[in-house]
């Protein structure tokens, strides 16, 4: 058997080309900042260079991030902060959105139990209670330096005297979005100057009331948020416009700092975030299962490789979708055993090298979602770290922006499991932890991740990308521990998604070759060319030995950008 394995190993590397150029990392002594957005990477830099740590830098970087990449940097929407201090322990606060208290478990549902009018995704009732304003603000509190009004200061800035609008932003727009962004006059006169035409890319685009929001959030912290004006004018629109968050729901929301997820893969530490995130426990359950293969030996996306990879995602996002959910409301989630080497090899021992397993449809499914969220990553120059991703779910969130607020809306609730007890083929999982509930939190595949070694992190790494998220995350740690690519290599590589169901696993376009698909589907695989790419990943390595760091932004990120010193 041995023999016969090594063969067909050989045979696979023998017939495997990957496609991948790679690309230079930007490279910096003391401190760095890498996100979607170049001019929000400048600026958590410059509050770096300024003596801020990096949790003063994720501060400054998320608000501009609001206004610079508003198709997912956010206020309105809510997220994960992973912090690996120099010294101490590894902590994280959670500012996922909550149901409001209106909410019910067949909130979406018509008298026939079917989703009315994709209205999980489509309505003002699939707005969460936002959570980002507290998340950033609780960490600053406990951690942050310099003062706060100072670290929102060029978000307003940004919002009140406009930045060059990017072609991105223009071509979503004006091109792709315009319909779906055209809803609500509020939302699409948000594009428009004075004349009512739209800003051409380059323009100066001032965002007035956003920076009327923001404004009240330097001056008051939290509650310029979830208290006085904001609170009203949003629970205003809600009321009149069939949406159900009220001014109690923005007074009750608050963030938590939760304890991390921990594993071990080949002597390294991983800390990521708990649930309500999913990323954590599913990408150290992966980790688990592929630490007992060669993965080195198998080469860097050969047929073999990516077989292995699916099974251990296929297993993972089974075991996601069974337990996990909101932790406040799901008090018995069995994250130890999850993220034990005792399941893992149970699980392995499941794997058959040379044939693809089934996923079993009759227990639960989901569909794909390629929803879009944020990920940023920063070290200080003390050798603190924060991977932080945030979201308002879907490209543009609910694309609703409330009169007067100048933000962009989630749609979270669509996270949430729609039909209680309903799985289905075509995508469904009706499974009781993710069931609506008010004051929920919906479980998220967001996976803001810390590699550390020796108790100092070396790799700063997250994604967005819906379930993509852990999959794109778990790539870039592989191809980084078991490859030994640099960080501009480990994003650019092409990457596959599995998530257990539907039984498909996806790759990028021009990133596999025909020969390497040819043996995957030899081997039981159903090999599905995904539309557009997998994720916008954003890393940073640090290298203790010369003292150096290393960032990359995924190139599949239009405006996105490293920034060092
Ligand atoms: N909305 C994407 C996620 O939280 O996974």
């Amino acid at each position: 058997m041995k023999i016969r394995n090594i063969l067909i190993v050989g045979l696979l590397l023998a017939n495997t080309l990957f496609a991948f150029t790679g690309r230079v990392p930007v490279y910096a002594k003391n401190g760095m900042v890498v996100s979607a957005s170049q001019i929000a990477s400048d600026i958590g830099r410059d509050v770096l260079k300024k003596g801020g740590n990096a949790i003063d830098a994720s501060v400054a970087t998320a608000f501009v991030l609001a206004v610079t990449w508003p198709q997912a940097g956010n206020i309105g929407g809510g997220g994960f902060l992973v912090f690996h201090p120099k010294k101490g322990d590894v902590t994280t606060f959670d500012f996922r959105e909550k149901a409001p208290l209106a909410a019910t478990e067949k909130m979406f549902l018509d008298k026939n139990g079917k989703i009315l009018n994709h209205s999980n995704h489509d309505s003002l009732i699939a707005v969460g209670v936002p959570g980002t304003v507290a998340g950033l603000y609780k960490a600053h509190q406990k951690y942050g330096k310099l003062p706060w009004a100072d670290l929102v200061k060029p978000a307003v800035e940004l919002a009140e005297k406009g930045f060059p609008l990017t072609w991105k932003i223009y071509n979503d727009v004006t091109r792709y979005n315009t319909e779906e962004l055209s809803r609500f006059p509020t939302t699409i006169n948000k594009f428009k100057n004075k004349n009512g035409d739209f800003y051409q890319p380059g323009e100066l685009w001032p965002q007035p009331d956003l920076a009327a929001t923001l404004k009240r959030i330097q001056k008051n912290g939290h509650d310029g948020f979830y208290k006085g004006k904001t609170a009203k004018l949003l629970a205003k629109f809600m009321k009149e416009n069939g949406g159900i968050i009220t001014e109690e729901d923005m007074a009750k929301y608050e963030a938590v700092e939760r304890k991390p997820i921990h594993g071990n893969y080949r002597g390294y530490d991983v800390w990521s975030m708990p649930p309500p995130a999913s990323g954590g426990v599913a990408i150290v359950e992966i980790l688990n299962i592929l630490e007992g293969y060669n993965l080195k030996a198998t080469g860097h996306n050969s047929a073999l490789y990516l077989h292995l990879l699916t099974e251990a995602m296929r297993r993972a996002f089974a075991d996601r979708a069974q337990y996990l959910g909101d932790p406040d409301f799901n008090k018995n989630m069995p994250l130890q055993m999850l993220t034990s080497k005792d399941h893992a090899k149970k699980l392995r021992a499941g794997i058959d090298l040379f044939r693809a397993s089934v996923s079993d449809s009759s227990r639960f499914n989901q569909a794909f979602d390629e929803h879009n969220t944020t990920h940023f990553s920063i070290v200080d120059n003390e050798g603190n770290a924060v991977s932080l991703t945030y979201t308002i779910e879907q490209w543009w969130g609910s694309k609703i922006v409330a009169e007067g607020l100048g933000f962009f809306l989630n749609n979270e609730m669509g996270d949430f499991n729609p039909i209680p007890g309903y799985t289905s083929s075509r995508g469904y999982i009706g499974t009781n932890p993710n069931l609506i509930q008010p004051e929920k939190r919906m479980l998220s595949s967001m996976s803001p991740t810390i590699i550390a070694k020796d108790g100092k992190p070396v790799l700063v790494i997250g994604s967005p990308g819906g379930r993509t998220i852990i999959n794109t995350t778990l790539q870039v740690i592989l191809n980084i521990i078991d490859h030994g690519m640099d960080i501009g290599q480990a994003i650019e590589a092409g990457r596959i998604h599995h998530q257990w169901l539907p039984d498909i696993t996806k790759y990028e376009k021009w990133q596999l070759s025909p020969d390497t698909r040819k043996l995957l589907q030899n081997m039981g695989h159903k090999m599905v060319e995904k539309s557009g790419t997998q994720g916008r990943a954003m890393g940073i390595l640090i290298d203790y030995e010369n003292g150096v760091l290393s960032g990359a932004a995924d190139t599949r990120s239009p405006d996105g950008g490293v920034a060092g010193y």
